[in-house]
């Protein structure tokens, strides 16, 4: 299984000018890598941005419908979109439910989507221990009833650890020991869940602060299977770095 990088570009850049820049500098400096690499941009540009695998950094769950502002999982697969996240602690934050994350992967792998499902604990859950407890509950929320999840995707992402747009400023992040611990938690959470055989063909990823000078570790010793970079990813030198290092 090949590594994923996953650029999250949150609500960046402003124009589709720079959008076209930004992915283009990506693409040429990571013109041969072996990783494979999604850009989530906004919406808007994800139809004129061609030529690396394309992610959306949400979907609706209803396909069509009286649904003002929202979009659907099969319009992303008509337009070429291949990943959505789903269940991003920032959207969690703004009153997202488990219910809803639900909804949201079963209509991205009925469309024909790969999920990449975001869990993750928050800094009070884990000072109180709580970690474990918050991911075996956003898994068994969020994959209630979903069969056929082959192409799922988990990203772990520590809320405390995301950077809020500088990779570089976060004062405390967790080991990549630490990471692989929780990775290894996860996968044996999906193996309960399913089967063995379907947990170590899941890909589990790692997204907080993640930058060219900390992936080494955390793939090394976290022996994480790829990034869902947020900061770094608007950073074409740095980002391209993180792909080159998981190759
Ligand atoms: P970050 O964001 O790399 O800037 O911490 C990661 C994310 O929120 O997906």
């Amino acid at each position: 299984m090949k590594n994923l990088i996953v650029a999250n570009w949150k609500m960046n850049p402003v124009s589709q000018e720079e959008a076209k820049n930004l992915f283009n500098d990506i693409k040429q400096r990571i013109e041969s890598a072996t990783a494979e690499v999604v850009i989530c941009p906004p919406f808007v540009y994800l139809p004129v941005l061609k030529g690396l695998t394309l992610g959306a950094q949400n979907c609706f769950y209803e396909d069509k419908g009286t649904f003002t502002g929202k979009i659907s999982a099969p319009m992303l697969k008509d337009i070429g979109v291949e990943y959505v996240i789903i269940g991003h602690s920032e959207i969690r934050k703004m009153g997202e439910t488990d219910e809803k994350i639900n909804k949201r992967i079963k209509s991205a792998l009925r469309a024909g989507l790969k999920p990449i499902l975001c869990v993750g604990e928050n800094y009070e859950q884990k000072e109180k221990g709580e970690t474990e407890t918050v991911l075996k509950n956003q898994l068994a929320g969020a994959l209630s009833g979903v069969k056929d999840a082959e192409n799922l995707t988990v990203a772990y992402e520590p809320v405390w650890a995301i950077s809020g747009g500088d990779p570089y400023k976060t004062k405390e992040l967790p080991t990549a020991e630490k990471v692989g611990k929780t990775h290894s938690y996860i996968r044996n959470l999906l193996a309960d869940m399913y089967s063995k055989e379907f947990a170590d063909n899941i890909r589990i990823i790692y997204g907080g602060s993640s930058n060219a000078g900390n992936a080494e570790d955390y793939l090394k010793n976290g022996k994480v299977q790829g990034f869902l970079v947020g900061g770094a990813s608007l950073k074409p030198d740095d980002f391209s770095k993180i792909v080159k290092l998981a190759e």
